[in-house]
């Protein structure tokens, strides 16, 4: 039995659609809305709901042999996986962004508010500007509104939540994307179905 953790949302539906087009399937998923496990004996595949964050927690811990994981999640925490496959879903980018009127012009410590610490600093640690990591968990576009802040560094998906509120892209960190990651010990004793379940994932992304 193959265990895969999937990030609840509307990432994890396009991502189980494409498990099951790839001949993974599970029925049962789409009978009730509220139960977290679901399983396929005869497909050897049991899925799991998730939080998107806790992904890569139940993979390097190995309760999943794999999981699909944003970039930036597995850019933050580091976890110890192997990624096996970019899914090319969930698309969208890590910048700093800040009110239109903003200008870093150096002179004194940055203060940047964000939920990606280690994202943050190692951007900044590599273009040698010193700042102030105000860490937050959500709504992060208010910090430069209330002054708490003087930039973000967020996800940008459509620009739309920037728009809003006054703000725009300064910098462009990095691109994301999902990816499929899996357990090392996984990787290794069942070796031979993670290679097929990679191989027909990765020829239906081809293919779609
Ligand atoms: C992310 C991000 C932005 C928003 C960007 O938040 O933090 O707020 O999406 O998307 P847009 O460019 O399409 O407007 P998310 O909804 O993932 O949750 P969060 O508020 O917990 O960060």
């Amino acid at each position: 039995m193959l265990n895969i953790a999937l990030p609840k949302g509307r990432l994890g539906e396009k991502v189980y659609a494409a498990f099951e087009a790839a001949g993974y399937e599970c029925p049962a998923i789409k009978e009730t809305n509220r139960k977290l496990i679901f399983e396929n004996e005869a497909k050897g595949v049991r899925y799991f709901w998730v939080k998107p964050s806790d992904v890569s927690i139940y993979v390097e811990r190995g309760a999943a042999d794999v999981g699909v994981a944003g970039k930036d999640i597995l850019l933050e925490y580091e976890p110890n996986v192997y990624e096996l496959l970019d899914l090319h879903m969930g698309k969208c980018r890590m910048a700093v962004a800040a009110p239109k009127a903003f200008y870093d012009d150096g002179d004194r410590t940055l203060r940047v508010a964000t939920k990606f610490t280690n994202i943050e600093s190692n951007y900044y640690a590599g273009i040698g500007r010193d700042i102030d990591i105000i860490k937050l968990n959500g709504s992060i576009e208010i910090a430069p509104i209330l002054g708490l802040s003087d930039v973000i560094v967020d996800i940008v998906e459509t620009g739309t939540t920037l728009k809003e509120n006054d703000l725009e892209v300064k910098t462009t960190i990095l691109p994301i994307s999902a990816r499929l990651i899996a357990n090392k010990a996984s990787f290794k004793f069942k070796g031979a179905q993670i290679e097929a379940l990679v191989g027909s994932i990765k020829e239906q992304i081809e293919h779609d």
